[in-house]
């Protein structure tokens, strides 16, 4: 397979003739944060918005970046690539290579950054999510590339026969294995709120920005009991858009195809999308 291209500490090359020091922190300890994002048609949607939380993921492990020149990057590499295709940049920043390995970092290390771009397709795949306990750690708001947890969860999902998963902590609702989450009941959309249990996605903000007035969308905790009397559950993420659970292991939800209120939604952001960037 012909290799992506990728962007390494400044330098564009293909991904598959980039090296790493496996003494890298990005390697050993995870210690690093990232982004995706999404281009539709050629255009980066809510680039700024994504940037800013780069920022504060970097702020919060306390790494020291220039996001001026992610940003140059990540459009470099949208131009060169995506051209006027749908897909997404993969770009994430590390804290760089120790000497020898050690949990306490050296302040003089230098910020490796690895970027790439990719296309991406329609998948029409029916969507099958088991429930799990929430077993990640207690700062999901950093977007962190320590993803074993997801990692671990969703494979075992996929075990059983599913491919997604709906995390809880003590009953209540956090999200999915790589989404925040949305459930449709009556004539309300709830989505569990914005705290350290969740990574605050690009997606959920802009349809509570855009939308939360004429969808009453409301930010509410979600208990688990929710899901059986479900109209509609759905998730969001920068490569999904909206995406509907078609089906909830051990659980009574069945998805209500001909829910006006989602559908009006999905519409509606559809277009936003295409047309506000
Ligand atoms: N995932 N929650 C988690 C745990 C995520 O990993 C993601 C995104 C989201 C949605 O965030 P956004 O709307 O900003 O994409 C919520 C990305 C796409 C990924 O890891 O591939």
């Amino acid at each position: 397979m012909e290799s992506l291209l990728g962007v390494f500490n400044g330098e564009f090359l293909p991904v598959n003739d980039i090296k790493i020091s496996p003494m890298s922190r990005a390697y050993t300890f995870a210690d690093a944060v990232y982004e995706v994002v999404p281009y539709i048609k050629g255009k980066a949607i809510a680039l700024d918005l994504h940037l800013n939380r780069l920022r504060r993921s970097c702020e919060a492990i306390q790494l020291n970046v220039d996001i001026s020149i992610v940003e140059k990057e990540i459009q470099e590499l949208a131009y060169q690539v995506l051209m006027n295709d749908n897909g997404y940049i993969y770009y994430q920043l590390s804290r760089g290579t120790d000497a020898v390995r050690n949990h306490l970092y050296a302040n003089d290390l230098t910020p490796e950054s690895f970027g790439y771009a990719t296309l991406i397709g329609k998948s029409n795949n029916q969507q099958i999510a088991k429930i799990v306990s929430d077993i990640r750690w207690g700062r999901c708001d950093i977007k962190s590339t320590a993803l074993l947890a997801n990692v671990m969860l969703m494979n075992q999902a996929s075990i059983e026969g599913c491919n997604e998963i709906i995390m809880h902590r003590d009953g209540y609702i956090t999200e999915a294995g790589s989404s925040n989450i949305f459930i449709v009941k009556d004539t309300k959309i709830l989505t569990p709120p914005k705290d350290s249990r969740i990574l605050a996605g690009i997606t959920r903000e802009l349809l509570l920005q855009n939308f939360s007035q004429s969808f009453n969308i409301l930010e509410e905790p979600c208990h688990l009991d929710l899901l059986t009397e479900a109209d509609v559950v759905f998730l969001t993420s920068s490569t999904k858009g909206m995406l509907v659970i078609d089906e909830i292991q051990n659980n009574a939800y069945s998805f209500n195809q001909n829910n006006d209120l989602f559908t009006q939604l999905r519409a509606a952001f559809n277009n936003f999308l295409e047309t506000a960037f």
